[in-house]
């Protein structure tokens, strides 16, 4: 495998597990140094032991991205425990629950937009001066076809979700001048546990009718898509919500 971000300390929220692990354990393979930030302690300690026994840089913090404190101390302890400010961003942690309307309550609205939303501002207020120190960066932010295709159950995560399509372009705009540029990648269906834990067998099996690739994508898949964004082959792309979801909301918008 190339090395297309060797040496660049590069920060994954949630990457304890799904997603976030597989862009963590890519981003490893491309010779970056990786800062593996999750609020569960229990599955951070093994997810990282098991890169590192890979032949990974990778360092674990137990960060609460939602909380903007915890967000700034383990940024700071980032660029302390790598010596090096941090190149690459990818803001990927969820908190989430599909209710319908009449069942949505505040503790689980709260916590999704605090961990989903708020939390990709608090990281990026703590990286962006980094990046601006070491001459430019990239950001990465996962959004969700869920922001462009109504699904049952999704109102808090279809706002949710279309919010960092917002953040992600005026984010953008702000921080060119630092030669930060942010892009956002929209999955489709991906095969995680905690995605298919979601469903029923008979609402997997209609989902999967659904989709033009005749099934759901893999975590690596979208970890392909986070390597190119994050190295210097996506070097004119600004502000973009690239889709990865097999072909779904083509044919059913
Ligand atoms: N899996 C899919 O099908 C799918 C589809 C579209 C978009 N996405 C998006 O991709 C991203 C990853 O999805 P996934 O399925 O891998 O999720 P997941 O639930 O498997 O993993 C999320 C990780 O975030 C961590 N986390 C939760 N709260 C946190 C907090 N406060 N601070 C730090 N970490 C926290 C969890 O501990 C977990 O390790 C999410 O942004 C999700 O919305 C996923």
């Amino acid at each position: 495998m190339s090395a297309r971000l060797a040496g660049v300390v590069c920060v994954v929220t949630g990457a304890a597990r799904g997603i976030g692990l597989a862009i963590a354990k890519r981003f490893a393979a491309e010779g970056g140094r990786v800062a593996c930030l999750d609020v569960s302690a229990a599955r951070l300690e093994p997810a990282v032991a098991q890169l590192r026994a890979e032949g990974g840089d990778a360092l674990g913090f137990v960060c609460d991205v939602g909380q903007r404190v915890s967000v700034q101390s383990s940024l700071q302890a980032v660029e302390r425990d790598f010596a090096a400010p941090v190149g690459v961003l990818v803001n990927n942690a969820v908190w989430a629950r599909f209710q319908p309307l009449a069942e949505i309550d505040e503790d689980s609205v709260n916590r999704m937009f605090s961990v989903g939303l708020q939390g990709m501002i608090w990281t990026l207020q703590a990286a962006a001066p980094q990046m601006a120190r070491r001459g430019g960066g990239k950001v990465i932010n996962l959004c969700s076809t869920s922001a462009l295709q109504a699904m049952p159950n999704a109102i808090a995560y279809a706002a949710l979700k279309a919010g960092v399509l917002g953040l992600t372009r005026a984010a953008a705009v702000e921080l060119s001048p630092q030669n930060i540029r942010v892009n956002s990648i929209v999955p489709g269906m991906i095969g995680t546990p905690a995605s298919i834990a979601q469903f029923d067998a008979a609402t997997m099996a209609e989902r999967l009718a659904q989709m033009p690739l005749g099934r759901f994508g893999e975590p690596e898949e979208i970890a392909a898509l986070a390597t190119f964004l994050a190295s210097d082959e996506s070097s004119y792309i600004q502000g973009a919500s690239m889709v990865a979801d097999g072909g779904w909301t083509i044919a059913s918008t």
